[in-house]
C-alpha cells in the first residue's frame, strides 16, 4: 500500500516536472519573441523581463533599426526585409595589387572618414546614431553627407565608386535582409554533408562548382561567413542594434565605432552588457523555432501537372546541381550552402572567408616563411580559374611576414562569391514579395 502511494507520488512529481519544463520552454519562447519585436527606442520598465542587465544602456550608439522585426518582417515575423532597410557598407576601393604598406597608410587616412577603417577596409554605414546627449541629429547630418556621395538608387557596388575630398576612392555595397524561416533546420545540417556535396560538384560539374567556408560549417550570411545561428544572432544584436552581448568563449560582441566624436563607450571589459545571457538564449531559441516554409501545391490536377513538368526541367537543365532540393533535415531547401562566384560585376569589397593559409619553408638568400594559397579541403574551385588569392606576404630580407586578409585592397574571387540562398519560401521573400504585394494591392 505504502509502495503504491510512493509510486503515485513519484508519478505526480515526474508529471509536474515535465509540465514545468514545458512551461519554462514556452516562457522562453514568449520572451524570445518579445525580444525580437522589442522597439528599443522605448526602454521597458525596470521590472519587465525585457529590461537589460543593470547599467546596460541599450541601443547604439550606432544602429540600423530599433528592433529585429523592423527588418525581418515580410510574410510574417522573422521574414525577409524590403530594400529600403538594406544594410549599407562603405569600402575603401583600392586598385588591384596595392602593396600592403600603401593599403595600411590609406586605411589609417580613411579613419578621418569613419573610425571603423581602423580595423577593416569595409565599414557598416549605420542608418542611425545617437550622440552623448541622446540626440540623433549629429549622426544624421554626418551620414547624409557621406551617403549623398553615392548614387541614391540600388546599384552593383562596382558602379558606385566615388573619390572623396581626402583623395581616396570609396564604394557602397548593400545587403538585403533574408528571411529567417527554417534557419533552425539549416543550423542542424552536418558540415560533412556540405563537404560531400562540394566534392561531388567539383568532380561532376567543375564548371559550376562552389566553395565551402569553414570546412562545410559556414552557412549564414550572404557570404556564408558565420557558422552557427547562435553566433549570427549575437552578431546581429551588436551590428544591427548596437547591443553589447556575450559572444561564446570569445568574450563580447562589441558595438560599432562611433564616427562623430570619438568612441562614445569605453571598450573595457567592465562596460555592462545590454542583454543578459538568458535573454540572448531566448532570442536564439525563438529564431531557431521559426518554421521552415512549406511548398503549397495547387488543388487542381492540371496545375499540379505543370508543376511536375517544371520540376523535371529544373533538374534536366542543371538548376538542381547547386539548388539541392533536400539537405539533411532541411527538406525543400533548394540550396547547396556553397559559395559561387557571380562574376566581377557583382563583386564588392567584402570578401568571403578564405581557408587559412598554410605555411611552408622556402629556400632563398635568407630562409623565410611564406604563406601560400591552398584550396579548401574537398572544396570546389572557381570557374574561369579565378582562384588568385590576395592573401599575400611581404617578406623583407629579414624574414618579416605581414599577412594581408583578402578584404584588403585586391579584388579577388572571394569578393565575387555569394552563398546560394535557399529557395524555400521564395514567393514570400524580398524582392519578390514586394512585387507581389504591389500586384495584389
Ligand atoms: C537593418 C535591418 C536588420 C535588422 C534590424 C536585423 N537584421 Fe538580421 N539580417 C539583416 C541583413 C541585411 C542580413 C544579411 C547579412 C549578411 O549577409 O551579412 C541579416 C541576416 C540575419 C541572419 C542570418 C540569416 C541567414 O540565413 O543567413 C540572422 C540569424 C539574423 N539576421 C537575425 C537577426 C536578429 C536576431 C536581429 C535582431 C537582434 C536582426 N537580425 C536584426 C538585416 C537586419
Amino acid at each position: 500500500m505504502a509502495l503504491d502511494r510512493a509510486a503515485v507520488l513519484l508519478g505526480c512529481l515526474v508529471l509536474s516536472l515535465a509540465a514545468n519544463a514545458e512551461e519554462s520552454k514556452s516562457d522562453r519562447m514568449t520572451l524570445g519573441r518579445q525580444l525580437f519585436e522589442q522597439n528599443r527606442l522605448r526602454p521597458p520598465a525596470d521590472d519587465s523581463p525585457l529590461a537589460g542587465p543593470r547599467l546596460g544602456d541599450g541601443l547604439g550608439p550606432l544602429f540600423n533599426g530599433a528592433s529585429c522585426v523592423e527588418c525581418h518582417h515580410m510574410a510574417g515575423i522573422g521574414g525577409a526585409g524590403p530594400n529600403d532597410h538594406n544594410v549599407e557598407i562603405v569600402s575603401l576601393a583600392l586598385p588591384l595589387g596595392t602593396p600592403a604598406e600603401t593599403t595600411r597608410l590609406m586605411a589609417s587616412r580613411a579613419q578621418a572618414t569613419h573610425p571603423g577603417f581602423f580595423e577593416s577596409l569595409n565599414v557598416s554605414l549605420h542608418r542611425f546614431g545617437r550622440d552623448r546627449a541622446g540626440s540623433m541629429r549629429t549622426y544624421d547630418d554626418y551620414r547624409r553627407r557621406l551617403r549623398d556621395m553615392f548614387p541614391a538608387e540600388l546599384r552593383p557596388a562596382t558602379e558606385t565608386g566615388q573619390t572623396f575630398g581626402d583623395g581616396m576612392r570609396y564604394q557602397l555595397a548593400q545587403r538585403s535582409t533574408p528571411a529567417l524561416f527554417g534557419t533552425g533546420l539549416i543550423d542542424q545540417i552536418k558540415p560533412s554533408l556540405v563537404r560531400a556535396l562540394a566534392v561531388a560538384q567539383r568532380d561532376n560539374h567543375p564548371e559550376v562548382a562552389g566553395r565551402m567556408t569553414d570546412a562545410g560549417a559556414g552557412r549564414f550570411g550572404w557570404r556564408g561567413h558565420v557558422s552557427s545561428l547562435d553566433d549570427f544572432v549575437r552578431t546581429a544584436c551588436a551590428a544591427e542594434l548596437g547591443l553589447r552581448v556575450r559572444s561564446g568563449a570569445k568574450g563580447v560582441h562589441d558595438q560599432p565605432a562611433w564616427p562623430v566624436d570619438g568612441p562614445i563607450k569605453s571598450k573595457t571589459a567592465r562596460t555592462p552588457l545590454d542583454m543578459s545571457e538568458k535573454q540572448v538564449e531566448a532570442l536564439v531559441a525563438f529564431v531557431r523555432s521559426l518554421p521552415a516554409p512549406q511548398q503549397v501545391l495547387p488543388a487542381s490536377f492540371e496545375d499540379r501537372v505543370g508543376i511536375d513538368a517544371g520540376r523535371e526541367s529544373f533538374e534536366d537543365i542543371g538548376c538542381a546541381v547547386c539548388r539541392q532540393p533536400d539537405l539533411g533535415p532541411a527538406n525543400g531547401l533548394y540550396s547547396d550552402l556553397l559559395l559561387h562566384s557571380m562574376g566581377s560585376r557583382l563583386a564588392d569589397r567584402v570578401a568571403a572567408p578564405m581557408p587559412p593559409p598554410r605555411f611552408r619553408r622556402v629556400q632563398s638568400l635568407h630562409t623565410s616563411v611564406v604563406p601560400i594559397r591552398t584550396p579548401s579541403t574537398g572544396g570546389g574551385g572557381y570557374s574561369g580559374g579565378g582562384s588568385t588569392l590576395s592573401l599575400g606576404a611581404v617578406v623583407s630580407p629579414t624574414t618579416q611576414i605581414i599577412e594581408i586578409p583578402p578584404s584588403l585592397g585586391e579584388l579577388t574571387a572571394a569578393t565575387e562569391e555569394f552563398r546560394t540562398p535557399p529557395l524555400w519560401g521564395v514567393a514570400d521573400s524580398a524582392p519578390l514579395s514586394a512585387r507581389r504585394a504591389r500586384r495584389d494591392a
